[in-house]
């Protein structure tokens, strides 16, 4: 069970606050390998902020001066099940053409967020997408697409924290955990 903020539900810890810096470290590292100094980095929001927002920074201190432009999308709504439908909330406002983008999510769960913004930066003309999530949660993709960056194969469970929600509570806790039922 987490201490303070979590209010009263029972949260279990999945990806330490440790276990996420490291990992983001590596990441950050295999992205400059692969793209160079100059990506430009889209998170789709919310979900991917802090996750985001960690990157970044482990950019810099791998050696990169990314660009940074914000898509934010919604296939969950407030629920836990996917419409199945992703709609643009907020939409980017760099130029795309000719640039090495970069698409971070959080999460990979049916692949359908990830595939939209993938063909949004294609029909804008992108030189390369990559894509980079946090968690890949395997078995239930609904489209082909796979991740080029995976920070960790997650479990098949309802995870919050780290940006992530459940019913836009838990994106403040510091670690990825998921509510004990
Ligand atoms: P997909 O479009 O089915 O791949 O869903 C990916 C999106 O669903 C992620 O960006 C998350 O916002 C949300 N999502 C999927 N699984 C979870 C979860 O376990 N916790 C919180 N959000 C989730
Ligand atoms: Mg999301």
């Amino acid at each position: 069970m987490a201490g303070s903020g979590a209010g009263d539900a029972r949260i279990s810890v999945l990806y330490s606050a440790e276990a996420l810096s490291a990992r983001v470290h590596e990441l950050a590292r295999e992205i400059v390998a692969r793209m160079g100094p100059r990506p430009l980095i889209v998170p789709i929001l919310k979900g991917s902020f802090v996750f985001a927002a960690d990157l970044m920074r482990a950019l810099h201190d791998a050696g990169a001066a990314p660009d940074m432009d914000f898509l934010s999308l919604s296939s969950y709504g407030a629920g836990r099940t996917s419409r199945g439908e992703v709609t643009i909330l907020r939409d980017t406002e760099v130029p795309i053409e000719g640039r090495d983008v970069l698409i971070i999510d959080d999460i990979l769960e049916s692949g359908r967020t990830l595939a939209f913004a993938r063909d949004l930066m294609a029909a804008r003309h992108a030189r390369t997408i990559l894509t980079c999530v946090l968690l890949d949660k395997p078995g239930k993709l609904a489209t082909q697409l796979k991740a080029d960056f995976v920070g960790f194969e997650c479990p098949d469970v309802f995870v919050v924290g780290y940006g992530m929600d459940a019913a836009h509570a838990f994106r403040q806790l510091p670690f990825v955990g998921f509510v004990e039922e």
